[in-house]
């Protein structure tokens, strides 16, 4: 499958809580982005959820008993344990994690979770007398000492009717987590710079210039980078977006606005990625009150904006800058051009006038484009899959 966990293969440990149905949803988000799981349920996790759902989802059988001979062949505890590239317990009874920290091996969620050595992430949730009380948080520094990753409850409303920490953390929280533990930490220690979105030019206070950009492509590249190690500052002109968990996210609207951001952050970081669409010109008025129609044709004056990723070619120094090319024709001599012309190491163009590619899609097709490299045509993929593409073409400059 063409995903960005295509390949990995993750055990899913679920105890015996009312959160225990949350973790349909993961194993939701986690089969969407191509992995393969394997789910294992504690018995008093049943009470809660029935093994069913997760087969159903998982298409992989449940494994619920360690003394199970049958199933002992196709999912054995040890096989399950060294198959897995990531080891996730959501959500986990503070009796789950007592096991876990003291090595009682009495289930096969603790067998598993003893015998593998792939990373582990758990995500407790409970009561919040008991996730506060000394046996849980001696337990859960234990683990951490361990280096076991540990994704704290939330406060809220709880099942039993209290209020406080222990709701099972969010599950996109964990999923995000879970698949950067998944990734090759190959861009730790790299500040990222990344601009992602449109501008807008304000006319007046009710009206803008401004372009399609959803900026996908930039949040794409951002969580991506976030997810491989980098450490992250995302400038974003508006969009109807999330930032990426773990990302400094800087929210800015016009040219000026992302120019100065930019400038702020630039100097501290090894990489910059510019796939923001930014406008080349603005209003060389931006009215304070609303313009009032008159009659007959009104005629607006343009004045150029900085372009803001030739003036960081023009002080490019050691660092590694890539821009986007957004062409209509033309692409590779106009992309060609604005590599040359910009002091660029890479630019990635596409034809923004094609389906399935550019602005505001969820796929995109490009070529990628390198000083003295022959052009390299991608084919279209998700957004998603093309950031890693394009990650895994930029460590090269890097290194
Ligand atoms: N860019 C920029 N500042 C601008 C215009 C563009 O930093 N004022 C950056 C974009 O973020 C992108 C690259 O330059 O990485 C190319 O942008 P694009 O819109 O394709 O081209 P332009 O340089 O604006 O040229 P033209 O509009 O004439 O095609």
């Amino acid at each position: 499958m063409d995903t960005i966990l295509a390949g990995r293969t993750v055990v899913l440990g679920i105890s015996g809580g009312i959160a225990a149905y949350k973790a349909a949803e993961l194993v939701r988000l986690l089969v969407r982005a191509g992995a393969g799981v394997h789910c294992i349920m504690t018995a008093a996790a049943r009470e809660f959820i029935g093994p069913l759902t997760l087969q159903t989802l998982t298409k992989n059988p449940v494994a619920t008993s360690l003394f199970d001979l049958w199933d002992e062949q196709e999912i054995g505890h040890i096989s399950l344990a060294e198959r897995a590239d990531l080891c996730i317990i959501a959500p986990a009874t503070a009796n789950c994690i007592g096991k876990i920290t003291l090595g009682i091996a009495d289930d096969m969620l603790a067998t598993v979770a003893m015998a593998t050595r792939a990373p582990m992430l758990i995500a407790p949730a409970m009561n919040v007398n008991m996730w506060n009380s000394p046996a849980v948080q001696e337990n859960i520094r234990i683990l951490r000492g361990r280096g076991v990753h540990i994704i704290d409850p939330e406060s809220g409303e709880l099942a039993c009717g209290t209020e406080g920490t222990g709701r099972l953390a969010d599950i996109t929280a964990i999923f995000e987590r879970a698949a950067a533990l998944l990734q090759v930490q190959d861009y730790r220690g790299v500040k990222a710079l990344v601009t992602a979105g449109p501008t807008r030019e304000f006319l007046d206070p009710a009206r803008f210039l401004s372009n399609p950009s959803s900026g996908k492509m930039g949040y794409c590249l951002a969580r991506a980078l976030q997810w491989r190690g980098a450490d992250v500052t995302l400038v974003s002109g508006p969009v109807a977006l999330q930032p990426p968990r773990g990302v400094r996210h800087i929210a800015v609207t016009s040219a000026r606005d992302m120019e100065a951001a930019v400038k702020e952050h630039a100097g501290q970081a090894r990489l910059i990625i510019k796939s923001a669409a930014v406008a080349d010109y603005r209003p060389r008025e931006q009215l304070r009150q609303k313009q009032k129609k008159q009659g007959g044709a009104l005629t607006l004056e343009l004045e150029r904006n900085p372009d803001i990723l030739a003036d960081l070619g023009a002080r490019k120094g050691d660092r590694v800058l890539v821009g986007f090319a957004a062409e209509t024709e033309n692409m590779l001599k106009h992309a060609q051009d604005k590599l040359r012309a910009k002091k660029l190491d890479m630019i990635i163009a596409n034809d923004v006038s094609s389906p399935g590619a550019g602005f505001a899609c969820d796929t995109n097709q490009v070529c990628i484009l390198t000083p003295g490299a022959e052009p390299e045509h991608l084919p279209c993929m998700s957004k998603d899959l093309l950031a890693h593409a394009i990650l895994d073409r930029i460590q090269r400059l890097l290194s």
